[in-house]
């Protein structure tokens, strides 16, 4: 196989980074894909910085595995604490969710006060903040870690009233503080995103940095020279490391399609 027809890995800590995967289908149509969402360990976001760079090592062997061109972090958390060892492990171009979404988020501020929701693990990184204030050094980056979204979006509760006073409790200190973008720094949020609108009120810009990534992943393929044939027949293979059936159900209501293709994998390497 020549390397541009080779696939795009892609893997998150479960489903979540379907959302950043649907965006690269949808903005690069004639790639191929191979997901991986590491369910057996979902939740990352809590889970320490050694762990979190030894699973995504493991994810990043085994996407090697299937001989992809590139990988794309699609989990927040693995970004921010893990990008260098997924580019050693891997040897191959890496691309994670945090610079494009700084970038989205540094260019849509009209004030420069940027609100930054996402895990534990990813807001105590501060990787978010670093990569704003490097593109944007006025910008005032207003951080809330927010462990409550991810199992409200895993149960579905996207909308109602808990997850509407869990939203309001998160984001009203940011509020107050004047925020005026918002960035959705976790690969669940943007599932939440009409109920955070509306929580934040139209004046504020939310930014998810899906779409950001599929565009930054164009233009890495581009220099890279690894884009495919614009009349290649793109497939999408998905692997899980728990159980398939629960994950597909998730993935249709997500995807608005049924995942084919899918098969449960071991990518610890400890076991
Ligand atoms: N994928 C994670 C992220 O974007 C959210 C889910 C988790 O905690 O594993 O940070």
């Amino acid at each position: 196989m020549q390397p541009n027809d080779a696939p795009i890995g892609v893997f998150d800590s479960g489903l979540g980074g379907l959302t950043v995967l649907q965006a690269i289908r949808s903005r690069l149509p004639s790639e191929s894909t191979v997901y991986l969402g590491d369910s057996a360990r979902i939740p990352y976001g809590p889970k320490s910085a050694d762990t979190i760079q030894r699973y995504s090592r493991e994810s990043a062997a085994f996407l090697a595995g299937q001989g992809v061109k590139v990988i794309v972090v699609a989990c927040n958390t693995a970004t921010s604490l893990a990008l260098e060892d997924v580019r050693d492990e891997s040897g191959l171009p890496v691309l994670g969710v945090i610079e494009p979404g700084a970038e989205a988020a540094a260019s849509a501020s009209a004030g420069g006060r940027i609100g930054v929701i996402g895990t534990i693990g990813t807001i105590a990184s501060g990787a978010y903040d670093t990569a704003i204030r490097r593109l944007r050094a006025d910008a005032v980056v207003l951080a809330k870690a927010c462990p409550l979204f991810v199992p409200l979006v895993e149960e579905g509760w996207t909308e109602g009233e808990v997850a509407r006073l869990t939203a309001e409790a998160y984001l009203r200190p940011l509020l107050e503080d004047g925020m005026d973008t918002l960035v959705l720094a976790c690969t669940h949020y943007p599932l939440l995103a009409d109920l955070l609108q509306e929580v934040v009120g139209p004046d504020v810009r939310l930014v998810s940095s899906a779409q950001a990534t599929a565009g930054a992943l164009r233009n890495l393929l581009g220099e890279e020279g690894l884009a495919a044939p614009p009349e290649a027949t793109a497939e999408a293979h998905y692997f899980v490391t728990d159980e398939a059936a629960r994950f597909s159900q998730l993935a249709k209501r997500l995807l608005g399609e049924r995942v084919k293709n899918l098969a449960r994998v071991s990518v610890d390497s400890t076991v």
